[in-house]
């Protein structure tokens, strides 16, 4: 087993290793002073691991509720969230009590932010089932919902009490989402030169889980402990990320999140190579890694389709918006552009 502690606005530990599920209850007893958990969960995910949580939990003498919703990202809005409290306020959760939220992404975020809400605050234990979810989405204390024109509109900044990232959970994930969480360790590579890029080009990222997942969160804890309101460094972490979000948005959400952002990844560095940052062979190499991992897709919208998407990203502010430019393998920095001079920048990525 491997720990990595974070060190933000609350000092928590993100465990990575295996058998995490069938011993919760040792798990979450010195965080608990109440008796309750609420058990938040999709309806993939709950029949695989939850039942599991469940047996631990009860047996180790919590009183246990359950919240199961479908999965998929049309499920991360305001109704989901609203069902949510109410289950917490019908099983008379106190601040005292636990969230424990087992899922993707979907399920982190919303547990997230229903767990900074309900009563002001109440304590939440991540269990990571996605590759995506493991690396980056239950570390670091962002949560949020998708309002009906814009996702993660709605959210806070909480962190959480503790996080089991439990291995074994990974070998049940359909390969499509085994390829998004890949995208998002290319990402970490590509930012940070720690030797992490050669480790995955050199050996398969499911062969090495817990050596990658624990480099990975690593690199995160890093960027959220020097800037956990994301006003500065942290914004780092969106490597690929401006075009990606505007990929998944013109694709109606029908590209998933990684494969968007590899796309934005090899626009943004393709760019980059063109106006003088960065070599060909930078590029070439980020390429072929992508390639390596069934994610060099084309960039297949209009400059144009792009720019409406990335008007309304949030991480605009008056008329500015900040960009991730590769330098060399693992190694990147920030620049503050205007919105209009991002058209450049998405057509010389090659769009059409
Ligand atoms: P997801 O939660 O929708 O999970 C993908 C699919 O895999 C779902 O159908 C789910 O039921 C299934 N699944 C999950 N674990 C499984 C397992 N072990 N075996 C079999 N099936 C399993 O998607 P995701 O990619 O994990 O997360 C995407 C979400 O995460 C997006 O909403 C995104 O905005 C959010 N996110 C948040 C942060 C953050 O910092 N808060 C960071 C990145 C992404
Ligand atoms: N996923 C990017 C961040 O947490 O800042």
């Amino acid at each position: 087993m491997q720990v990595v502690t974070v060190n933000a606005s609350k000092k928590y530990d993100v465990k990575i290793g295996t058998g995490f599920i069938e011993k919760i209850g040792d798990h979450i007893a010195p965080l608990m002073s109440g008796k309750k958990v609420m058990v938040v969960s999709d309806d993939n995910v709950f029949p695989l691991y939850g039942e599991k949580a469940v047996k631990s939990l009860s047996e180790a003498g919590y009183v246990v509720s359950t919240f199961v919703f479908k999965n998929g990202e049309e499920s991360k809005n305001i109704t989901t969230y609203n069902d949510l409290l109410e289950a917490l306020f019908e099983a008379q959760l106190t601040r005292k009590d636990l969230i424990v939220a087992i899922g993707g992404g979907v399920v982190t975020d919303l547990s997230g932010f229903a767990s900074a809400t309900f009563q002001r605050g109440i304590g939440l234990v991540m269990v990571p089932t996605t590759l995506l979810a493991a690396v980056d989405a239950s570390v670091g204390g962002k949560n949020g919902i998708n309002l009906s024109r814009g996702k993660n509109q709605v959210g806070t900044f909480c962190q959480p009490s503790l996080v089991l990232c439990d291995i074994e959970t990974l070998w049940t994930l359909p390969r499509e989402e085994y390829i998004n969480g890949c995208a998002e360790i290319i990402k970490y590579s590509m930012i940070v030169n720690e030797g992490l890029f050669e480790l995955i080009r050199d050996k398969e990222i499911r062969d090495q889980y817990e050596d990658i997942i624990t480099r990975c969160i690593t690199i995160k804890r890093d960027f959220v402990e020097a800037d956990e309101f994301d006003i500065g460094k942290r914004m780092m972490l969106n490597f690929g990320h401006t075009i990606g979000h505007a990929v998944e948005a013109c694709s109606g959400y029908k590209i998933p999140h990684g494969r968007a952002v590899a796309i934005g990844m090899a626009a943004i560095t393709k760019a980059a190579v063109i106006n003088g940052y960065c070599t060909e062979d930078t590029r070439m190499q980020l390429d072929e890694l992508l390639e390596q991992y069934d994610l060099l897709d084309e960039l297949k919208y209009t400059a144009e389709e792009l720019m409406e998407c990335v008007k309304v990203d949030k991480k605009n502010s008056s008329g500015m918006l900040r960009i991730v430019i590769p330098k060399a393998i693992g190694s990147c920095w920030i620049k503050e552009i205007y919105k209009e001079e991002c058209l450049k920048w998405i057509v010389l990525g090659g769009a059409r």
